[in-house]
């Protein structure tokens, strides 16, 4: 096998998380052929949004941090280009790993394409068919920057085919003659792992928050369209509220800084109302395998993170998205995920439905089989070896 180096970007929250089903197979399987360098762009910063999943996931601390941190899209963007492009002419690595669709990963992708390193993209061609989300852009232009691009899901795939992707091109790979591939999820990799382990690891987390299994609903929030519109975030909070006061049931809500922020400044005595009331409960992010057991245990989830619906298909839990559309379209079509938008009355709808509803629901597996990293890394390392 070919001894590689292999650039691993992360920024955000889910990057982390995601990085860590990857590094936990290099390490596992591929410790002679990959030497993995760790680029953290510092987007994510707060404790309980970066280094809590490096401790908890084992994962390397950051061999660079740039130090980011928030700014205006282009503002941040920038800073993150010029940073990684600083560390690829340093270290000058074989490829460049990206996971998702945030600003961290088209800046690795813009900086790796232009001095051609061959760029990998995780999580490929996902679309909401939203421009106007900076996913969205982020998804396209990383896609379009890539050489090897692995689909998590059918969806994924054909975009990448509907955009002039071609599944037949043979090697050498390059950024003109990319491959794709219908692969699993990282992100089931890592539910499978790491669910057994929050159970040992948290056992009292559920019962220092006083909530008992089933009878609680998990609900994030941070979207920007959710989030920068306060009209539109009163309006969620508010239904939800009544939502749990008619069914007497207790609502948890990790928040994003971002919500919080927008909470405390704009939305202050609501902030306060909703902190009185003894149905919610609002606490700061919460680490990933107390995320396991909040969404393993609970009777449903709201939210409007990409991660957190796919988990409430891993843990077979009905989830309330609110977005007008989803890139997880598999679920929606599944009947077990519903978009509701910020409407009132759909939320309502569909909380009443779910909470009464008697139908088993079905979660069939639509991401890959536990094991989607090592294919992965082994599909990487063939690409080196007809190379050298
Ligand atoms: C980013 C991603 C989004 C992803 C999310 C995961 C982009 C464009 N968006 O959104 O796709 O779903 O991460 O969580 O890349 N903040 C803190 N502390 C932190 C980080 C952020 O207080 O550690 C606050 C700051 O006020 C900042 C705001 O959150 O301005 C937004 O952070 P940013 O990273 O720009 O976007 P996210 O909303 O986190
Ligand atoms: N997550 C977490 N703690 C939280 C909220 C989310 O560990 O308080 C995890 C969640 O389980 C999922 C990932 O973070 O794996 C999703 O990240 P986020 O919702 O921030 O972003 P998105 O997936 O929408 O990009």
């Amino acid at each position: 096998m070919p001894h590689i180096k292999l650039l691993n970007i992360v920024g955000a929250r889910p990057q982390i998380i995601k990085a860590s089903a990857i590094s936990r197979v290099i390490r596992r399987y591929f410790s002679d052929d990959i030497i993995e360098i760790i680029v953290h762009t510092g987007q994510h910063y707060d404790k309980e949004m970066s280094d809590v999943f490096f401790d908890e996931l084992e994962i390397h601390v950051p061999h660079y941090n740039l130090g980011v941190g928030s700014a205006g899209h282009g503002r941040q963007t920038s800073m993150m280009i010029t940073g990684i492009e600083e560390v690829l002419i340093k270290e000058k690595p074989d490829c460049v790993l990206l996971y998702g669709d945030t600003n961290s990963t088209l800046a690795g992708a813009l900086a790796a394409s232009k001095l051609h390193f061959p760029v990998i993209h995780i999580e490929a061609g996902l679309r909401s068919f939203n421009k106007t989300m900076p996913e969205e852009l982020n998804r396209i232009m990383s896609d379009h920057s890539s050489t090897l691009l692995f689909a998590p899901t059918n969806a994924a795939f054909k975009n990448l085919m509907a955009e002039g992707f071609r599944p037949e091109n043979s090697p050498p790979y390059t950024i003109d003659n990319p491959k794709i591939y219908l692969t699993g999820d990282i992100m089931y990799d890592n539910s499978l792992f790491f669910a057994g382990l929050a159970e040992k690891k948290k056992a009292t987390f559920l019962k220092n928050l006083a909530l008992s299994i089933n009878n609680f609903v998990l609900v994030t929030i941070h979207r920007d369209t959710n989030t920068d519109d306060i009209e539109r975030l009163k309006e969620i909070l508010v239904t939800l509220k009544t939502l749990a006061e008619e069914n007497n049931i207790m609502l948890l809500m990790p928040l994003h800084p971002r919500t919080i922020a927008t909470l405390k400044s704009k939305l202050e005595n609501f902030y306060i109302e909703l902190k009185k009331c003894s149905l919610i409960k609002i606490i700061p992010p919460v680490s990933f395998l107390e995320m396991i057991l909040l969404e393993k245990n609970c009777r449903m989830i709201i939210t409007d993170s990409g991660g957190v619906q796919k988990e409430s298909h891993f843990f077979k839990k009905p989830c309330i998205v609110l977005r007008k559309e989803t890139e997880w379209t598999e679920l929606v079509n599944n009947g077990t995920a519903k978009l509701v938008d910020a409407d009132p009355m759909r939320i309502r709808n569909e909380f009443v439905n779910f909470i009464n509803s008697p139908v088993k629901l079905d979660y069939p597996g639509f991401y890959g089989d536990g094991k989607t990293a090592e294919f992965i890394l082994r599909e990487i390392l063939l690409m080196f070896e007809k190379d050298k």
